[in-house]
């Protein structure tokens, strides 16, 4: 039998204060794209899997006020940051509670929806944790699984270098057990954990010189930040050079300066329990 730190790799991008940050930017930034039509029913019970430091928290507890949402990670940490976030906002209708998701501490047909953000990636076996998710939902509730998908990056300049550092990234993400390239994979993944006919729409980010609150938020902050975030591990893994690195980074970062284009894609699905 699988231990739940069999299912759950190492976390790639870890637990520092500036990974809690990276993630907050890239939730304020994303918030229109992401979340603008998930709206929960006033008196809905919502179970967020796998919520980190908040960040998603808020737009939901923000965007259903009278759902109640039980707001679920494995890391104490990072709940005690999601915590004091909620407080912060004001918002009273979320609880937080430690669980791994592989082992939910509620009985089946617990929840009327579902919500599941940028935490598949980092499972060994993502259609197992969404078998286990299809559980505690209601027969007619609904599961929103939310993805990014790091090979659909493409950015203005393009360089060999920098497209390196980028592949690095799902590399070491790869071998640590996770899927970056996951978003593409949702409706299978989907389909095998149990839903039928899961419904699945690509979110597209197009960053250009006219947006500079994407260029911060998205292009610098969260995906380069992400980039940058796995140096050590792509060094250590030999998978790259430290000269050849450095390059990289800095031709990447060319995409968020003047004349620079940054794109990424990525995937929302909506499916039904039944
Ligand atoms: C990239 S963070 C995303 C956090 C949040 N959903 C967001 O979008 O900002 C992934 C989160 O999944 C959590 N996680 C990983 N494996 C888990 C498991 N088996 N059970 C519960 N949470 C888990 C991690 O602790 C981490 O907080």
């Amino acid at each position: 039998m699988l231990t739940p730190m069999d299912r759950t790799l190492e976390y790639v991008h870890g637990y520092s204060e500036k990974e809690a940050s990276r993630l907050r930017d890239q939730a304020d930034t994303l918030a229109t794209l992401l979340h603008q039509d998930t709206r929960y029913p006033a008196g809905a019970t919502v179970l967020e899997a796998g919520c980190g430091v908040g960040a998603q928290t808020v737009y939901l507890a923000q965007n259903s006020p009278g759902a109640h949402i039980t707001s679920v990670d494995i890391s104490p940490e990072s709940l005690a940051k999601a915590r004091a976030t909620i407080r912060q906002a004001g918002l009273q209708n979320v609880q937080f509670l430690p669980a791994d998701l592989f082992n939910l501490p509620f009985s089946k047909a617990s929840f009327d929806h579902v919500f599941v953000c940028f935490v598949l990636e980092h499972l060994k076996t993502p259609a197992d944790a969404l078998a286990r998710l299809r559980e505690v939902l209601k027969p007619g509730g609904t599961l929103t699984v939310i993805e990014g998908d790091h090979g659909s990056a493409y950015f203005h300049p393009e360089t060999e270098a920098a497209r390196e550092t980028v592949r690095c990234m799902i590399e070491v993400q790869a071998r640590l057990g996770g899927n970056s390239l996951i978003g593409r994979q949702l409706y299978p993944l989907l389909e095998s954990a149990g839903f039928s006919r899961p419904q699945v729409s690509p979110r597209m980010v197009y960053v250009d010189g006219s947006k500079p609150a994407w260029i911060e938020g998205f292009t610098r902050n969260t995906f380069i930040a992400m980039v940058e975030g796995v140096a050590k591990q792509a060094l250590e893994m030999q998978l790259i050079s430290q000269a050849r690195w450095r390059q990289g980074i800095a031709e990447l970062k060319r995409s968020a300066e003047t004349g620079g284009i940054f794109c990424y894609t990525f995937f929302k699905a909506l499916a039904i329990q039944s």
